[in-house]
């Protein structure tokens, strides 16, 4: 049975904490009552928003229609071949939690992406990465309730059309599928992914000589993460405001000439990556602030809940950035969370 609240708060549930309500609002907690929850008059699978951590939507303004948070929980050991263990996590997991459970079972794959804010069922959708890792390269398969069809099915990795901050969630996959859980491949032993700038320093300083286990990774990575990003429970924010830009070599180049110290991350098909921080910290926008609405201090790519910020707060914010960004590199930052309602 789903309790329906109508006109309700959803501000705590998401981790930038923009005043919003939603229309209607209801919690899944068991993957088998997604039919009945289709047949209610509530529910529009063209307008309906499926929560998770709620890390990665603001609300830019109420939400004229239902909410449902996914609130199922469950992490099982699905088969073991050598080294590979499969495991399987309910949608509605928080992703850290759930990062330290496979830790604590011995299992290697994730401790990359320690302390990234959200649950396991949006992890697919945006793809998310940290520090060399994205979580395509664990994910084998994501088990889906399809809405057209009324059927549980599963989506390989394939399926799923991975890209940077990118899946088949976002394009054809978006209003038919609703991720109920995800099975990640997982290793019994350490394969350290321990490259990036600042986690090979923190790991040397941290270990020494001792190569470095899954669990020193994971603690490294949350000790950088808590240095730069800040807490969501204690200032409101969605990680990442931006998605670092991928630019032609020749346009990367010409802004190198001007500024040799640039970062740049090469991608396979001869374009280039710019760290979208990089380009806000040249135009001198840390600390910038619109109203409630902020630039972190010490990571310009995130912006703050500061104090009581509006969503018009944060879209003149935006706005701002991306003129700036724009005149002074011409580049286009495109933000990564999603916006709603969407038009
Ligand atoms: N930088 C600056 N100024 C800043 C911050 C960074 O110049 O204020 C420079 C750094 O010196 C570095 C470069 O920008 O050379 C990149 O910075 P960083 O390593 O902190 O990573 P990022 O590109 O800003 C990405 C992800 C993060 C992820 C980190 C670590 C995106 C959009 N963001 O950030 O993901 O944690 O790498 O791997 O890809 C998220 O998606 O919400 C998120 C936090």
């Amino acid at each position: 049975m789903f309790n329906i609240q109508k006109n309700h708060d959803i501000t705590p549930y998401t981790t930038f904490g923009l005043p919003a309500r939603a229309a209607y609002y209801t919690e899944l907690t068991c993957n088998e009552d997604l039919p009945q929850l289709c047949q209610l008059p509530e529910f529009d699978m063209h307008t309906v928003c499926w929560l998770g951590g709620g890390s990665n939507v603001l609300f830019m303004q109420d939400f004229p229609a239902l909410v449902v948070r996914m609130a199922t929980r469950g992490i099982r050991e699905v088969s073991r071949s050598g080294c590979i263990v499969l495991v399987e996590a309910q949608a509605g997991e928080i992703w850290h939690d759930f990062v330290q459970t496979t830790l604590k079972m011995g299992l290697s794959g994730l401790e990359n992406l320690s302390l990234i804010p959200g649950t396991v069922g949006a992890s697919p959708v945006q793809n998310i990465g940290a520090y060399g890792v994205e979580v395509k390269d664990r994910i084998h398969s994501v088990q889906c309730f399809d809405i057209e069809k009324q059927a549980f099915i599963t989506l390989s990795n394939s399926d799923c059309q991975f890209a940077y901050r990118d899946s088949f969630f976002k394009h054809e996959g978006k209003k038919r599928f609703v991720i109920t859980a995800v099975t990640f491949a997982l290793s019994t032993e350490c394969m350290p992914q321990a490259q990036y700038g600042d986690l090979a320093q923190v790991l040397a300083h941290n270990c020494g000589e001792r190569s470095p286990s899954a669990q020193d990774i994971s603690d490294a990575v949350c000790q950088i993460r808590r240095s730069k990003l800040p807490d969501p429970a204690i200032l409101g924010n969605v990680g990442s405001f931006y998605k670092n830009p991928i630019v032609s070599a020749e346009l990367a180049d010409s802004i190198q000439a001007a500024y040799p110290n640039m970062p740049r991350y090469p991608q396979d098909n001869g374009s280039v990556k710019l760290a979208a921080a990089w380009l806000i910290d040249q135009c001198s926008l840390k600390n910038y602030q619109i109203g409630g609405a902020a630039v972190h201090d010490k990571q310009a790519l995130v912006l703050i809940n500061k104090n009581n910020a509006t969503a018009d707060d944060v879209r003149a914010l935006s706005d701002y950035i991306c003129l700036q960004v724009k005149q002074k590199f011409a580049i286009d930052l495109h933000p990564e969370p999603v916006w709603l309602p969407e038009n």
